[in-house]
């Protein structure tokens, strides 16, 4: 199985951007096969990855719960679940994307949601390199996605609340039993030195941090994409440097 990095952290401190440029060094860095999973029901990273999305796993579910008599006789449901879910994966170039999105009827989803949750391990499987963006708060880690990961990245703005946050998202992580191997910080929208004490009494591993880059704000306000952004961006060299524990962490 490959590597998989869940994004984490408090509202809009950078998850899904930071996910963005992981994403595209490890393309540009060609070291693997990766899907990037949204799992964010106000889904955004496919337009941060320049990719129009059109079908997710939410609709899917809320299709065959209010449908069950569309499973094929000849398949079961979760044979057809698993390939509904191979047709919701769009290729990009360089990358898959896998939008999770939100079930909206009000059926039961007991039954598709453990489907679902076999389906995803098993695609899981078929990639070098798995990055999933959560919303803030984890439990959809948890739920739908996956129960493993090898890296989560937890994001947080530099102030006293803000890394008091991630810290309380790390230890959420062990009460919802969610395995995870290593466990680090980026400090985002900051430039500078921050107080090492505070830092050190944090249980991630303190990576650095991103600065408030203008170019990130122009293409968000433009087009959304991070794709288009220079090879020479500042917060991409960073987190090249930064970063190369995410996705070698093995
Ligand atoms: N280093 C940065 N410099 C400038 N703007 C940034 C930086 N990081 C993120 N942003 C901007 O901040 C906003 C929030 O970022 P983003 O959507 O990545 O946060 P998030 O944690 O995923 O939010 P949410 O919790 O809503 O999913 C976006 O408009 C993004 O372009
Ligand atoms: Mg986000």
């Amino acid at each position: 199985m490959g590597i998989v990095i869940a994004m984490a952290g408090k509202g809009g401190t950078g998850k899904t951007t930071i996910a963005g440029l992981i994403i595209r060094i490890i393309k540009e860095k060609k070291i693997g096969s990766i899907i990037a999973i949204d799992a964010d029901p106000n889904s955004n990273l496919g337009e941060i990855l320049g990719i129009e999305v059109k079908e997710n796993i939410g609709t899917i579910l809320d299709d065959i719960s209010a449908h069950p008599e569309s499973v094929p006789g000849n398949m079961g449901k979760d044979a057809y679940i698993e390939y509904r879910v191979q047709t919701a994966i769009i290729e990009g170039d360089g990358f898959d994307i896998l939008t999770m999105g939100r079930p909206e009827g009000p059926g039961c989803y007991c039954y598709v949601n453990n489907a679902l949750r076999n389906a995803m391990s098993k695609l899981i499987k078929n990639y070098d390199f798995v990055i999933i963006d959560n919303e803030a708060g984890l439990e959809h880690l948890s739920r739908r996605t996956t129960r493993e990961a090898d890296s989560l990245v937890v994001v947080s703005d530099a102030s006293v609340v803000g890394l008091r946050a991630a810290q309380r998202i790390t230890e959420l992580t062990s009460e919802l039993k969610i395995k995870i191997k290593n466990k680090f910080l980026i400090v985002n929208r900051f430039e500078g030195a921050l107080d090492k004490d505070r830092i050190a009494e944090l249980k991630l591993t303190y990576l650095g941090t991103l600065g408030l880059d203008n170019e990130i704000e122009k293409a968000s306000i433009e087009d959304g994409s991070l794709m288009g952004l220079n090879e020479k961006n500042t917060s991409i060299n960073n987190l090249r440097k930064l970063g190369e524990k995410i996705w070698h962490c093995n």
